[in-house]
This record gives structure tokens, sequence and C-alpha cells, in this order.
């Protein structure tokens, strides 16, 4: 039974694959486009599916969205009756995203197939019902807590559940226009980071913040109850979509989300380019305190009602990977399973197998043992891209291409490290990276000077083998995806200083061997040159999507100062090219 999973219409359009219960595939339309966030139709990720699988749109039995436009549509046309300003552009979004449902005929016309030969059933889940779904269904469990946060989706910022068997059962939800993930954007706004996605980059500037306004930004989210509810008079109206719009062209835009009242408390925002005071960092400092405080409100009313050990969440909150360490010693729960693909596009897959496990009572069999779920390139494709490019390479065995590229880390050059299957979520997790020594003092202005050009604040992030994490970090619990933060040992902290943040923590990659083979044994070669588990891991690209082609690959290694490249069992040296 073939299912295909779609994030559509919304950011980080994406398209899963799943068989027989088993996800074969998965991309981010983003990675095949090349425009980020895109929030389009995903219609090259729909045929990067079928091709992986080797069928054509008409084998596929059931199609399954991520998004239901008639979910908590009650709520919705109370919020629309109460803000009469806004009632036209609700009946315009609606109107929008009906004509969006018709999943049957946008299939028909990107894979230009004729419809009436189309025989899949069509499923709408509601956003944070996939969310739950792609992190519980993907997990090892059996009975665990559910928990889904974001800015919005179908109306919704919050939802808690219980997961049981085959079943999601949901317990509550918390309904906009209160969301923690708007909360967030508000205040990183305000301190002049605009763009969607941008949360992310903040939470490296709280740790050089001090507590000066935490008292003041404990007043714009209150929790109540084991829920909580945003104080509006810091909030622009945000209408149904919660101040984010997908305009025509796919791009993702957020309106303005801080009101004047802002203004007042605290001053000019900051503009883009502007230098970032202490007042800024401040801001951002009591942004995170109060979004965990928050955070481990909901957990623990949320382990209340499902006492048991395990937590799986999604949602893009859930990429806070500074509050996801923190959870252990913060609530009772004691194992996290978190989506990689935390963000939307991770809603592909949450809807694809609730349709498999939930709406059609398949028996459970799968677990998301790694990410790399996205596509890969024969050596034949790479070596003519290496040709085609000019470039002198030379082909090497599996260990002599481990011991010249550890031999290349340990000597301080840095490597672009391209293999196998690329990765599902907005993670590089060792195929789609680049490499460096994460004990060089240097090393972080060398990558940000040469490739990255990434904010002075913005740590990078350790790969370390498995069974060191215990020796390097003060949690065992693993952190395969790259979503815990956790502080590194004090007496380690000289050998990890590249990737030590200001605060003495590291978001760290837990590397199994079982995991990804090749990666495990390139941090062990690094490891038995320089006595150092772990090597410094940040994403193969250059302000872009990160790569998925060779091509790709070659491009951001010939036009950055990358000193290696190893792509496939490829050894180019910029030395020699
Ligand atoms: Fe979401």
């Amino acid at each position: 039974m073939l299912i295909l999973g779609l994030n559509m219409f919304h950011a980080d359009a994406s398209a899963a694959i799943v068989q027989d219960g088993e996800v074969l595939f998965a991309v981010a339309e983003e990675r095949l486009n090349r425009a980020k966030h895109y929030g389009g139709f995903p219609a090259a990720a729909v045929r990067a599916c079928l091709d992986f699988a080797g069928a054509k749109i008409t084998d596929v039995d059931h199609v399954a969205v991520g998004q239901d436009t008639d979910a908590n549509l009650a709520k919705k046309v109370q919020y629309a009756l109460s803000n009469p300003a806004k009632i036209l552009n609700f009946i315009r979004l609606r109107q929008r995203k009906q004509a969006m449902r018709d999943v049957r005929s946008l299939l028909s016309q990107a894979l230009e197939v004729d419809a009436g030969q189309l025989r899949f059933q069509e499923h709408h889940l509601e956003h944070h019902l996939a969310h739950i779904a792609s992190a519980y269904y993907c997990s090892p469990w059996e009975n665990a807590a559910g928990f889904s946060y974001d800015g919005s989706g179908d109306f919704v910022s919050t939802m808690m559940a219980r997961c049981q068997g085959s079943e999601i059962e949901i317990l509550d939800r918390v309904y906009l226009p209160h969301s923690l993930g708007s909360f967030y954007t508000m205040i990183c706004e305000f301190i002049g980071y605009k763009k969607y996605g941008d949360e992310g980059k903040v939470m490296g500037l709280a740790p050089y913040g001090k507590d000066t306004h935490c008292d003041q930004i404990d007043e714009v989210i209150k929790v109540k109850n084991g829920k909580f509810q945003l104080d509006l008079r810091y909030f622009k109206p945000l209408g149904s979509n919660q101040g984010m719009q997908v305009l025509p062209d796919g791009t993702v835009r957020l309106a303005r989300h801080f009101s004047d009242h802002m203004v007042r408390l605290f001053g000019e925002p900051r503009e883009v380019h502007a230098e970032i005071t202490q007042r800024d960092m401040d801001l951002a400092y009591a942004m995170q305190v109060r979004f965990e405080e928050v955070f481990f409100h909901l957990l623990n009313e949320l382990h209340q009602r499902v006492p048991v050990p395990d937590l799986a969440m999604a949602g893009g909150c859930a990429l806070n990977s500074v509050a996801n360490g923190k959870l252990f010693h913060r609530t009772p729960f004691q194992q996290t399973w978190i989506q990689p693909a935390a963000g939307d596009e991770g809603l592909a897959i949450g809807a694809a197998l609730h349709t498999c496990h939930s709406v059609l009572q398949q028996p459970r069999r799968y677990v998301m043992n790694n990410a790399y779920l996205g596509p890969e390139f024969s050596e034949t494709r790479i070596e003519g891209a290496l040709r085609q490019a000019h470039l002198k390479f030379r082909k090497l065995g599996r260990e002599p291409l481990l011991e010249a590229v550890a031999g290349q880390i340990a000597a301080g050059n840095v490597v672009g490290w391209f293999q196998g299957r690329m990765e599902w979520g907005p993670r590089a997790l060792g195929n789609r990276s680049i490499v460096a020594h994460p004990g060089l003092p240097n090393m972080k202005d060398v990558l940000n000077a040469r490739i990255k050009h990434r904010e002075w604040f913005r740590p990078f992030a350790p790969s370390i083998m498995a069974e060191y994490q215990h020796e390097y970090f003060e949690y065992d619990h693993p952190s395969p995806y790259m979503l815990h933060v956790y502080k590194i040992r004090p007496e380690k902290r000289a050998q990890l200083c590249a990737v030590n943040h200001v605060d003495d923590t590291g978001r760290l990659q837990s590397v199994s061997h079982e995991e990804n083979p090749l990666y495990y044994d390139l941090i062990k070669a690094f490891h038995r040159r320089t006595g150092i588990p772990v090597v410094l891991n940040t994403s193969f690209n250059e302000n872009e999507p990160i790569v998925c082609t060779p091509e790709e690959a070659i491009d951001c290694f010939t036009r950055t100062r990358m000193d290696v490249l190893a792509i496939g069992p490829h050894l180019v040296l910029k030395s020699e090219s």
C-alpha cells in the first residue's frame, strides 16, 4: 500500500512516501527548487518520492495532507466575528484554502496525468495532530505523551495528546491568538530578526544577555491551569493566519508582530543591520527564559494527565534545543523522541503515518532510526559533475578516504563532506556537512570568514561518537538529530573550544555506528589521530538551502574558501585544483 504525505501551501512544503507502513523517502521542496522555506505546492518533492519508490502517481492508494481547513472551524468563525475588520480577510483566506484542497487537480497538473486516472483516496489531518503523529509513529514506543507547539496551524498553537498503540487521543489544544511560537517570533522581530525561521539564530544570542527584562517579559505571556495566554497589548492583531503569509510565488512572509506598546516599554526596535546592543541581548535572554518556563509548565501539566516517562514531540518550537536539553531536570519525562523535521516539513510524514495506522488500522512496524531519507546520487553522476567543473580528484577506497579526510581535519583544514542520502529536517547530520577541528580556537572565525558568514554569536555544533557523550556532556540522553543542548564538562571545554558556546554548552549530535557507519568511522579516525572523539559539524551551504546534488556541493566548494571536498569516494584538494 502506497501513501503519499504532503505539506503544501504552507511554509516548508514537503512530500513523503510510505509503503506498507515504512517511510521510504521524504524531502522538503526547498532542497529541490532552492527557495528557502518554500511554501507553494511541492511538485518536485512529489516527483522525487515517486521516483524513489519506482511508482507512478496512478499507483498511489492514499494521499494525506497535514492540514485540515475544517478543523476548529467554530473557533475560527468566533474569532472572525469578534474582529469585524478581519471578516473579509477571513472569507478570502478560506476561499483560497478551499481551492487548495483540490489535491486531485493539483497532482494531475503537476505530474501531467489525467485526473480521471488517479485512484487514491484523499485525507486531511489537523496540523498539530500531524506533528504529533510525525514523532509518535516514528518512535519505538507503544505508550507515550504527545506534544506539539509552534506559531500556528489550523488555528491552534499547542496540542497535548495521549499516544497508545495505533491511536493518538487529543487531550487539549491552545487556540490562537495565544501562541508560544508567536511570543518568540514577536521578540525576535523586535530585536531585528524578521525573517521566517530566524528564531533559531536568536536562541544563540540569549546567553549573552542578563536578567534585566525578565520581569517585564513575564507579563507578555501568563500561565494558567496548564495552559497560557498572551497579553495582546504587546502584539499587533495577527489575523487567523497568525501573521504568516505565503505569497503566490511560495515565499513565506511574516507580518510585524510587535505593537507600539513594546516600543513604549523598550524603545525603538533594532533595525536589521544595526549593532546588537545589551538591550537586545537582554531581551533575547528574557525571551528564552520565559519560553522555557511556559514550556515546562505545559509539559508538567501533560505529565499529570499522561504519567509515562516517554515524550513524543514535534512542531517548530520543538527545534528549541536549549529548552529540550533542560527538559530532563525540569519535568518528570525521562526520554524524548523528537521528529528531526520538527518544523512543518515534518507534517508530510505525520499525515502519511497517521493515515496508515489510525485511519487504515495498519499495524506499526516502522521506527525511524536515522534521518537519511532524502536523495542519493550515483558515483557516475558525482564523477561527471567533478569533470564538468574541471576539478582534479582522486578516487579512494573507504579506509584511505577516511584516513585522508581525518588527516585534513586534524591539520586544521575545512572539509566539505558529501555522502549518501541527504538528511530529512533542517540539520546536516554528516551526509551534507562541512566538518572541521573542534579544538582550534580560531576555527569559528575561519569558518565564518571563509564560508558561513554567520552572526558572531551563533555557535557551531559538535558531532560526538555516542559512547563518549557521557565523558564530554552532562547528560547521557542521546541527541541523534542535534535537538538537545547540554553543558560541556569543564575538563573538556578546551578540547572543544570551537564548539563550546559562551554558556559552556554544545548542541550536540550523538553519532552511533548503526545510524551512520561512514560518518561514525570518520570521527573515529579523527579520534585516533587527536584523542578527540568529536568533529565540528555545520551544514554544507552558504546562505542557501543545504546542498542536495553533487553539482550544488561542487559549486559551494569552488566559490567558497573550503580546503577539501570529499564527495562520495572522491577527494578534491583546493590546493591542487
Ligand atoms: Fe507547525
